[in-house]
């Protein structure tokens, strides 16, 4: 009994310890903790999910947990909507970035309540071409050329005053049947490939600041990804899509784009082992576009700068391409309250690496978001939504920027 007392005592005495820093794989977050926000030193404060986060080893300073951590009812995030009335792209420039853009697509066009906004070149100083710049809407037979859709989001960019980014050249998705099944030597898909980038790199000479080249070439697991130009040509196909799109557009930055690549696993390590190949026999590639299509709570900024870091020390810039960041529907208070922290992890990660150029949204409002057809049951992941009201995560981007 005597002894269950000193016990106690002593665990006790043990407590505001406990309470200020959680030891390595202790909770240090999440909706309701009351604990340790802080990690020991070693390991990271990294968030599983709005109701959990962990301490992880594997990093030198102790981070704090996310405000969103903070008891129910005393998070200061608003419920809904945003404050700022800043407009992102002035602050992206401002802050030294290219630009803040975001993706649309032709029939989103004809909405004017919406092209009353994507218009706004203080909003968005860049834009993607979500899909018709890609094979299936730009060479659907062979060597018939199609570029309507194309010209009206490049004439759009024109008119705007807003950068252009190209949207892509190669990608095993979203290839016309004739590319995907068709049956080619190594030789014929050479000329293939060469063929299609160079018509479409030259169709927007000028026009383009930088083109993903060769979109997604990689499994999760680092394995390259089994689609025509890989069982045909092996791990060469890069460089011909590459050396085809400089000698069309000399002036345009070519990029590798991949997703998944946001923190140390086999696909990052992958895709690094691929640039330093592609630079070292001096093949022209100039940046690596982070896609950074994430889940609400899930993915750390610390770890996504460390990646933008670790990349462009091989001598190329980088950019947030497709960012969007998806919840489990239906969106709560708490969970707008996540996303404009997460919103924020990913601004900051940018503005923390000087090579990362610009930052593009996967398309501004929720509205016209490809999540929900994709994923069932998750969605709201623009930081607009589908009224086109700014929610609480263009609060974390505008803050973000001006940090
Ligand atoms: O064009 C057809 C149309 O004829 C048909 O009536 C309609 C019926 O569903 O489908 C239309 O095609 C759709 C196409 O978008 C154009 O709207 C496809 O079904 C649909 O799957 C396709 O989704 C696109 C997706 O890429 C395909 O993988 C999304 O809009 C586009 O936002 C998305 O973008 C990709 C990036 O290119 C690469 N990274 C991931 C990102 C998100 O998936």
């Amino acid at each position: 009994m005597l002894k269950l007392s000193a016990s106690l005592v002593a665990l006790a005495a043990l407590v505001p310890l406990v309470a200020s820093q959680a030891a390595e794989w202790g909770q240090c977050g999440g909706i309701g903790w009351t604990g340790a926000t802080t990690c020991v030193s070693g390991t990271t404060c990294v968030v599983s999910n709005p109701y959990y986060s962990q301490c992880l080893p594997g990093a030198a300073s102790v981070s704090p947990a996310p405000p969103s951590s903070r008891p129910a009812g005393t998070s200061t995030a608003p419920a809904s909507g945003a404050t700022s009335t800043a407009k992102l792209h002035t602050l992206a420039k401002a802050a030294g970035k290219l630009y803040f853009g975001t993706a649309t697509d032709n029939p989103e066009l004809t909405d004017t309540a919406y092209t009353a906004i994507l218009d706004d070149n203080t909003m968005f100083g860049q834009i993607s071409p979500a899909n018709s710049m890609k094979w299936d809407a730009t060479e659907p037979e062979q060597g018939v050329f199609t570029f309507s859709g194309g010209d009206q989001i490049a004439s759009l960019a024109k008119t705007n005053g807003m950068l252009l980014r190209g949207h892509n050249c190669v990608w095993y998705n979203q290839l016309p049947s004739w590319v995907s099944s068709g049956s080619f030597t190594a030789a014929q898909l050479t000329s293939v490939i060469q063929n299609h980038c160079s018509t479409l790199v030259s169709h927007y000479k000028g026009q383009v600041y930088a083109w993903d080249v060769v979109n997604e070439p990689f499994n999760d697991d680092g394995t390259w990804r089994t689609d025509v130009f890989f069982n045909v040509l092996g791990e060469t196909y890069p460089q011909i899509a590459l050396e085809a799109a400089r000698a069309a557009d000399p002036a345009a930055k070519l990029y590798i784009n991949e997703y998944n690549i946001e923190s140390a696993g086999a696909k990052a390590t992958a895709l690094l082992n691929l640039v330093k190949t592609l630079k070292a026999a001096s093949v022209p590639l100039d940046g690596i576009g982070f896609q950074c299509h994430f889940i609400v709570g899930e993915f750390s900024g610390p770890a996504l700068q460390t990646q933008l870091s670790t990349f462009t020390a091989q001598g190329v810039e980088a950019a947030i391409t497709e960012l969007d960041i998806r919840m489990t529907l239906p969106s709560t208070p708490a969970l707008l309250a996540q996303q404009k922290t997460d919103y924020n992890s990913v601004i900051t990660a940018c503005m923390n690496v000087e090579s990362c150029v610009g930052v593009t949204v996967w398309d501004w409002t929720d509205k016209y978001s490809w999540v929900p057809s994709t994923f069932s049951g998750q969605g709201a992941a623009c930081p607009w939504d589908q009224n086109f009201v700014k929610k609480p995560a263009y609060d974390g981007i505008a803050a973000g920027f001006s940090a």
